[in-house]
Parts: C-alpha cells; structure tokens; sequence
C-alpha cells in the first residue's frame, strides 16, 4: 500500500531524512526523554524474549538513550546500537561508559552486516518509517545485519485502538522537577491525523530559564495484515505476534525470523 505524507511529516522523522524529530535530536530534549518517558516497564519482555530466542548477538535498532541496549549488555550479551540522533546517543553513552555496547550513529541504512542473532526495535520505532519504501529498506537492511535464520522482533501501535484519540484527551501539562535541570512542562498537541499518519507537537518549556523547545513528529499506524505482507515479502517469516505484557490490546508485538540471505 502507498500512502502520501501528511507535510508536517515531510521534515522529521523517517528513514533517510536524515533529521529525526527534535525529542530525540535536541540536546535539552534528549537530556529529558528518559523522565518523561516514565518507568520501561515494556523492556523485561524484550530481555526474556532474547532469553527465549538464544540471542547472543543483538542489535537495537533506533536505540535512543540506550535503555534496552544497556539492560541486554548487563545480561552479558554483545550489543549494538544504532540511532541517527546523536544527542540520545550522547545520553546513551554517558549512563554506561564501560558498557559492552558498540554505538553506531546513523539510521537503519547505515547497520553494517553483524552476524546478529537477533535485530529489536522498541519504544514503537517501527512506526517512524513512513513510506511504503522506507519501510522495505529499514527491513532489508536489518536482514543484512542479521545472520541467516536470525530474529527480527519489535512492537507497533495497533491502529484500532486509535491512541491518537486518547493524545489529544490529555494535551498536558505535565511538569517533572529535574535534577541540575529545574522544572520542565510538557504539553501535546495532536495535530493532523490523516490515516495511517498521526502528527502531533511537543512544546517543552525550561521554567527555569524560560526556553521553549518545540518537536514535531508524525508516525505510520499500519494495520497488522500489512505489516505481515510487508514482512513476507522481504523475507521475513512471522513466528509470533503477541501482547506487550504492559499494554494489553494496544500493540502488536511480531516476532519474525529471516528467511533469505543478503
Ligand atoms: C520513541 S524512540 C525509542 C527509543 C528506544 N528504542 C527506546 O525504546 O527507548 C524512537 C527512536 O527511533 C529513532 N529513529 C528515528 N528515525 C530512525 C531511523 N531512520 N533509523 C533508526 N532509528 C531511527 C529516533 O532517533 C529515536 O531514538
């Protein structure tokens, strides 16, 4: 299915754009996501899932601020990250300067060939590749980076719950004090929904030096038969789709292994 972008899209966010949104790029959002993000209670699953899997080798694509990456490195697996904003990548690198994990800055086109076990994509980055084509080449190149039979497993939004609805209910503020930082407000605004795409802004406010820092983004909800489609026909056979144990009936989560070679 081809699907043309809402404009507010056109910008950030997506493969090949080089640009991801300010929340992961700016260096004061970056230095703030994990605070607002709140507690990962999504990311055991994602740890029992390598368990199950036998994944030695992983790697986390669209890794942020590093917060699976370094919980699977604390389970004595070899990591790799890779993220284009390098801000969340400073953030990373700063929690576990000692940490068995290899930080690659770039987009999924950059994943060189890693003999991984398996490739996770959480925190719903499956849903930044916006077009048809961008999808089909962040999933070819994560095949490439995996070895021959190894896993693909990650999580999208399902659009029938129709999330974007409950976004707009609660627009904020919310305020966290943060320590060496002061007090920030967040406030969300959804601003187009033009199915599969949903846009909406952050407007973050530094109360204690009156900055204002904006991040626009738009996400693709695709609907489970397409993502299976899209799967198989890059190659992926889908072993899996399952509940996120924290958000029930919200996302899928696919597990999926790679059928064919580079
Ligand atoms: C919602 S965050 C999730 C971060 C992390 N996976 C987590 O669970 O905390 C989405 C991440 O996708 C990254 N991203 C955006 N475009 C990307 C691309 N083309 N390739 C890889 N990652 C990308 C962003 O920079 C951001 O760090």
């Amino acid at each position: 299915m081809s699907a043309e972008i809402p404009s507010p899209g056109r910008t950030s966010g997506g493969y090949g754009r080089g640009v991801p949104d300010a929340i992961f790029a700016h260096r004061r959002l970056a230095l703030i996501y994990d605070a607002f993000d709140g507690p990962r209670d999504d990311l055991d699953a994602y740890v029992g899932l390598a368990g199950e899997l036998g994944a030695e080798r992983v790697l986390d694509v669209g890794c942020g601020t590093g917060s699976l990456a370094l919980l699977l490195a604390g389970t004595g697996r070899t990591v790799v990250g890779v993220d284009p904003a390098a801000a969340s990548l400073e953030v990373a690198r700063s929690k576990g300067p000692d940490a068995a994990v290899t930080w690659i800055h770039g987009d999924a086109a950059a994943i060189p060939a890693l003999g991984a076990d398996l490739a996770v994509m959480t925190g719903n980055v499956a849903q930044v590749f916006l077009t048809d084509e961008d999808w089909a080449q962040m999933l070819r190149a994560i095949g490439t980076a995996l070895r021959p039979a190894g896993y693909l497993v990650f999580e999208t939004r399902r659009p029938e719950r129709r999330a974007w609805e409950e976004w707009a209910a609660d627009p904020g503020p919310v305020t966290l004090d943060l320590p060496g930082i002061g007090p920030v407000e967040q406030r969300r605004e959804v601003t187009a929904v033009d199915l599969p795409f949903v846009s909406f802004t952050y407007t973050y406010t530094f109360l204690a030096d009156g900055a204002v820092v904006t991040s626009d983004s738009t996400l693709r909800f695709r609907s489970r038969a397409e993502v299976e489609s899209s799967l198989a026909a890059q190659g992926y056979r889908v072993l899996d789709v399952r509940e996120a144990p924290d958000r029930p009936g919200r996302e899928f989560v696919f597990v999926t292994e790679r059928l064919t070679g580079p």
